[in-house]
């Protein structure tokens, strides 16, 4: 099977994880990554093997030999990116929040229409096995129907004021809550 090429655009504490995760998969190898701080994209490069590091996530676009990108940016930065990566005619994978702005959405899934590549989110608890064992639990019924759902998520105070030095200009609800807020509506929205 042909191996899919995959480019990183963020090469920070996330991104360090889609490099990992990508080349320890049998049908996938990250072929370039980009940072604006150029130490840190070489920095992941090396340790993982990818040979072509970026500082302008365009012109990784225009260059790179990749199929597909992942924007592991912070939460405000997806937007332009995105839009710059579809002109391209490069699928992706963005992380979640998509983005925290409406007029960002819509820039983004309009590139996406207009240039005919495919966009997914990183709302990765629809592939997390207890999220996934509850949604079946869902499906077959064994809870009967469910009319309202809650979840509660703890987590130290230090990640919002000290871990993403971005955090201000998103909020726990989009880079938390967008985890919870999506797997609920995918419990409930089960048939
Ligand atoms: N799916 C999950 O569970 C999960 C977990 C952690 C983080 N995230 C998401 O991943 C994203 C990144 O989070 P993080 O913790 O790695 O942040 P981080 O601050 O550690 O890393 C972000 C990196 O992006 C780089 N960057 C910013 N703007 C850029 C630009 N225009 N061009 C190139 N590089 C740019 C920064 O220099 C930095 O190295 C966020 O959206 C966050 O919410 C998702």
């Amino acid at each position: 099977m042909e191996r899919l090429k995959m480019g990183i655009v963020g090469a920070g504490i996330w991104g360090e994880n889609h490099a990992r995760i990508y080349q320890s998969h049998p049908f996938v190898e990250v072929t370039a990554i980009c940072d604006m701080s150029p130490q840190k994209a070489e920095a992941i490069a090396s340790k993982m093997g990818i040979g072509q590091v970026y500082s302008d996530y365009n012109e990784m676009f225009q260059k790179a030999d990749c199929d597909a990108v992942a924007i592991v940016t912070p939460d405000f930065a997806h937007g332009d990116i995105a839009v710059a990566a579809a002109a391209h005619k490069k699928h992706m994978l963005i992380e979640k929040p998509l983005a925290t702005t409406r007029e960002d959405v819509y820039r983004i899934v309009d590139a996406a229409e207009k240039n005919q590549v495919r966009v997914m989110v990183d709302l990765h608890n629809r592939f997390s096995p207890p999220f996934n064992a509850a949604h079946q639990a869902v499906e077959r019924g064994e809870l009967g129907t469910v009319y309202s759902a809650y979840m509660r998520l703890n987590d130290v105070k230090w990640v919002a004021t000290d871990m993403l030095p971005w955090a201000a200009k998103s909020s726990i609800l989009w880079f938390l809550g967008s985890h919870s807020l999506d797997t609920l509506r995918w419990f409930l929205t089960t048939r």
